[in-house]
């Protein structure tokens, strides 16, 4: 296949790719999210003989339940059908990690689609946490990826795991049976 090229975008140019993509039937509205607004939010384009077949962007921010200093998340990570399975969708991922390293990022992380938890972790992201719905999309797992904290990536995984449980609140029944225990 002639070379790809990924490059900085600007937003309006990927918005096909995301709505055919990823929201597919849905609102083009739906295709917008608050983070393409943030002051240092990225668009990255992939480019096959100077069509866009591919995107993702990258945003400053921590996970709410997560919050490590430093962290970058990364959305909108959406290849045309036709060109999957070709490298495509791993070169914008590096591009992002890459970009967040540049910016000195201590985490990487993403809301990961069920379908695509393998292609996150052949670059090195690790499932945080259990699986949970978006609606009208589908079962995601919150997936990250240590580059800046030096801890080997099972600690990185161990306290990150830590850090989602603390904020999650215990279930009703089980905090009942703990307190009847004590
Ligand atoms: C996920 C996606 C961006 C990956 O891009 P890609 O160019 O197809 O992926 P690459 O060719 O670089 O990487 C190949 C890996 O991606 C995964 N993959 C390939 N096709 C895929 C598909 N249709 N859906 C999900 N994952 C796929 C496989 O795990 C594959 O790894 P393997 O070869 O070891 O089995 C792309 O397939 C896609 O747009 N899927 C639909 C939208 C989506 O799920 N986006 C992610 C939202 S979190």
């Amino acid at each position: 296949m002639t070379d790809i090229i990924v490059e900085v975008a600007r937003l309006e140019e990927i918005i096909d790719v995301r709505h055919q993509v990823l929201r597919h039937g849905q609102p083009r509205s739906s295709c917008y999210y608050p983070e393409d607004n943030y002051k240092h939010t990225v668009h990255f384009a992939a480019k096959l003989n100077n069509e866009i077949v591919g995107c993702a962007s990258i945003y400053k921010e921590s996970h709410p339940d997560f919050s490590l200093k430093q962290s970058w998340r990364i959305r909108g990570m959406a290849v045309y059908e036709v060109f999957q399975g070709r490298n495509i969708g791993t070169q914008l991922l590096e591009t992002c990690i890459n970009h967040a390293i540049k910016q000195k990022a201590h985490v990487i992380w993403c809301n990961a689609r069920m379908s695509a938890v393998k292609f996150y972790k052949n670059s090195g992201f690790k499932i945080i946490g259990d699986e949970f719905d978006i609606p009208d999309i589908g079962p995601h797992f919150l997936m990250a990826k240590n580059l800046g904290i030096h801890i080997g990536q099972t600690r990185f995984v161990e306290i990150a795991k830590k850090l989602l449980a603390r904020k999650n609140p215990i279930p009703a029944p089980q905090a009942k049976i703990n307190i009847e225990k004590h």
